[in-house]
C-alpha cells in the first residue's frame, strides 16, 4: 500500500459456497482495477459465515480456495491488503463495542435479517441478528472511505454510517464516515433458471448458477439450458427477462453494447445466442481457473500472502481500536 493520501477502499466477501459468475461480474471483477486508484483492503469474512452452520473441514478448505480465487481474479497482494477476517481479532472486539451503540430496533429493521430468519426459522441465532454490526466493525476499523457493495448491502452500509456518526457524536472524530461505491457498470446477474431472482451460490439447482470453478462443458451446458422467453428475437425488454439477463452477461464479458448484441444476433435464434454467451463466459473463466489452480497448489505462497495481509490489517485495526478503547474508558 502506498504512503500517499489515497482513499481507502474496504470490501468483504464470504468464503462459503464458492463464487458465482454473479459475484464475479457484480463485484470481484472490479477489485483488481480499484487497486490502481485506491488503497484497497479486501477481506474474506469467515466470521460472517458462522451465522449459518458450517462443516469445519469444508469451511477451512473454502477459506483457502476463496483466497486463491481472489488472487486469480486480479487482487494483487503487492498493491492491496488481502486477509482473513478471523485472523484479525480486532474485528470481533470492535464488533462487541459497537453492538452496545446499536439499537435492537435498528437491527430488527434489517431486511436481510428478516428474509434470512424467515428462510431458516430453525437457526435464527444472535450472530444473524448482529451480523450488520460486525460488518460495521470491518469497515470502520480501517477508516474506510469507500465500500464497494451490491444493492443488497446498502441498508447494512447505511447502518454502519449511522453507528459511526452516533459514536463520533459522543466521542469526537473517531471514525471516517464511509460511503458506498457503486461501479459504473455493475452487472446484476440473475439466475439462469429464474431470471427474476438474483443468481445465488446457495441455489440448490446447479443449472441456475455458473460457478467460477465450473469446467468448460458445464458452462456451455448450463447456458444451453438457460430459460429464455417467448418469441425468438435476441432483444432486451422487460417482458424478456431471460434473454435480457443473457445479454447482460454477454455484454459484461465482451464489452459489447446491447445494440451491438442485437445486431450481431439479428435473424438468429436463441440457440445460437446461448452458445455464444456460454463460449464467451468459458473463455473468460478458463485463464482465471488456470491461475486459481496455481495459487491453490502453492500452499506456502498462499500462507505467506494471508499472513502478511493479516499483519498489515492488524496494524491498522489496532490503531483504530486503541483510539476507541481510550475514548470509551477501557484504557
Ligand atoms: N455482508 C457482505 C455480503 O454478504 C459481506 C461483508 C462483510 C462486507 N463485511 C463487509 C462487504 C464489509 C463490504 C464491507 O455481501
Amino acid at each position: 500500500m502506498s504512503e500517499e493520501n489515497k482513499k481507502i477502499v474496504f470490501s468483504g466477501i464470504q468464503p462459503t459456497g464458492g463464487f458465482t459468475l454473479g459475484n464475479y461480474l457484480g463485484a470481484i471483477r472490479n477489485w483488481g482495477p480499484l487497486q490502481n486508484e485506491y488503497d484497497c483492503i479486501y477481506s474474506i469474512v469467515d466470521l460472517h459465515s458462522l451465522t449459518v452452520r458450517q462443516d469445519p473441514a469444508t469451511l477451512r478448505r473454502q477459506i483457502r480456495e476463496s483466497a486463491a480465487m481472489l488472487l486469480a481474479c486480479g487482487v494483487d497482494p503487492e498493491k492491496s491488503i488481502l486477509f482473513i477476517q478471523g485472523d484479525v481479532h480486532q474485528h470481533a472486539e470492535l464488533s462487541w463495542i459497537l453492538s452496545c451503540y446499536t439499537q435492537f430496533g435498528e437491527l430488527s429493521r434489517m431486511t436481510q435479517f428478516k428474509d434470512k430468519s424467515k428462510k431458516h426459522p430453525e437457526n435464527v441465532n444472535g450472530g444473524l441478528f448482529t451480523y450488520p454490526v460486525l460488518m460495521a466493525a470491518d469497515i470502520l476499523l480501517y477508516q474506510t472511505d469507500l465500500v464497494p457493495i451490491g444493492a443488497d448491502q446498502k441498508q447494512h452500509l447505511e447502518l454502519s454510517r449511522d453507528i459511526a456518526i452516533r459514536f463520533n457524536g459522543i466521542y469526537g472524530d473517531v471514525f471516517t464516515i464511509p460511503e458506498g461505491y457503486f461501479p459504473k457498470v455493475a452487472a446484476r446477474i440473475m439466475s439462469l433458471q429464474d431470471p427474476t431472482a438474483k443468481m445465488s451460490k446457495s441455489d440448490a439447482n446447479e443449472n441456475a448458477k455458473i460457478m467460477l470453478t465450473d469446467d468448460g462443458d458445464a458452462i456451455i451446458r448450463k447456458f444451453k439450458r438457460a430459460v429464455t422467453d417467448s418469441g425468438s428475437e435476441v432483444r432486451a425488454a422487460d417482458d424478456k427477462p431471460g434473454v435480457t439477463n443473457l445479454m447482460s452477461i454477454y455484454s459484461a464479458v465482451t464489452g459489447k453494447s446491447f445494440e451491438e448484441i442485437e445486431r450481431e444476433f439479428e435473424g438468429k435464434g436463441y440457440g445460437e445466442f446461448k452458445i455464444a454467451v456460454g463460449e464467451s463466459v468459458r473463455d473468460t473463466l478458463m485463464p482465471i481457473q488456470e491461475k486459481y489452480r496455481t495459487y491453490l497448489a502453492d500452499k506456502d505462497q498462499l500462507n505467506a500472502v494471508l499472513k502478511s495481509g493479516a499483519e498489515h490489517a492488524s496494524y491498522i485495526a489496532t490503531k483504530t481500536l486503541r483510539k476507541v478503547r481510550r475514548k470509551i474508558g477501557l484504557d
